[in-house]
């Protein structure tokens, strides 16, 4: 698609993955429920999503619930469910409008037989669309998703199907999370926090990192366009020296 004005000056990340973070103190800052915070960041989430389809980015990956935050209050958790079945629902019609394909990583097991149902009916519903990728990543973490790619590789093992030998990277990444998307170019976390909280371990191996103190539910379009103009100066080196980058081929 067309990148839309004020984006045209910036590089454009081909593949953002963001940990949403901060809703809670954002609610408490005001004297709200800590679920009015969720709340608000879904408005943030949509924002985020029309704003990044604007700019032409390919793949869009958020942090919505990880496989720690079961250890939340019971109350906290069923709320954050709650919603999410809720945008499931509701937003899988406006996506596919826009031309946003939706899919779900992590653990569905854990999430419920209900709740993976209705994963799979949104999932299908924005199949055929293939303007943007959105990653909800709910109940999910990078080990888990390591675990689960060194199981499959195990029992192809197991089967007489491969050699250890075989087992290569490509092997591994292919397993993964993610694997038919370009790697992550940018990694955004609001919050303050600077830390990855078991989010794609595997796949940020050479993302650029860029944190905010922006908690969630404030992170607008202008807030996006500073990530995305840090991440313009960047030098991706890959281990290559900053000459090697900046030599222009020649035929
Ligand atoms: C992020 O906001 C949303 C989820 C983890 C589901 P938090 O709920 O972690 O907000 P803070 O960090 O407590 O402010
Ligand atoms: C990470 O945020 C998970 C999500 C945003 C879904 P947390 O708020 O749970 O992270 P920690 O526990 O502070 O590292
Ligand atoms: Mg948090």
């Amino acid at each position: 698609m067309t990148v839309e004005q004020g984006w045209t000056d910036l590089r454009i990340p081909r593949h953002v993955t963001i940990i949403m973070d901060g809703n809670g103190r954002w609610a408490a800052a005001r004297h709200m429920p800590r679920i009015e915070g969720h709340r608000r960041g879904v408005e943030a989430v949509r924002s985020t999503v029309r704003s990044c389809r604007e700019a032409g980015v390919e793949a869009l990956t958020l942090f919505a619930f990880s496989s720690e935050n079961w250890r939340r209050p019971a109350g906290e958790v069923s709320s954050l469910m709650g919603l999410f079945r809720f945008v499931l629902e509701r937003e899988a019609q406006a996506l596919r409008r826009n031309g946003v394909r939706l899919r779900v990583i992590g653990d569905r097991d854990g999430l419920g037989a209900d709740m993976a149902r209705q994963i799979e009916v949104a999932e299908a519903a924005t199949a055929d669309v293939d303007g943007m990728t959105l990653t909800i990543a709910a109940n999910y973490g990078g080990r888990w998703d390591m675990m689960q790619a060194a199981r499959r590789l195990s029992a192809e093992v197991a089967a007489g199907e491969r050699h250890p030998e075989s087992i290569t990277e490509e092997a591994i990444r292919s397993r993964m999370a993610l694997a038919d998307l370009p790697e992550p170019d940018l990694f955004i976390r609001t919050g303050g926090e600077q830390r990855i909280s078991n989010f794609l371990i595997w796949q940020l191996a050479y993302t650029e990192l860029y944190f905010t103190p922006a908690l969630w539910p404030d992170f607008d379009e202008s807030a996006l366009e500073e990530a995305f103009k840090s991440f313009s100066k960047r030098q991706r080196r890959f281990g290559r020296t900053g000459g090697q980058v900046n030599k222009v081929p020649s035929d």
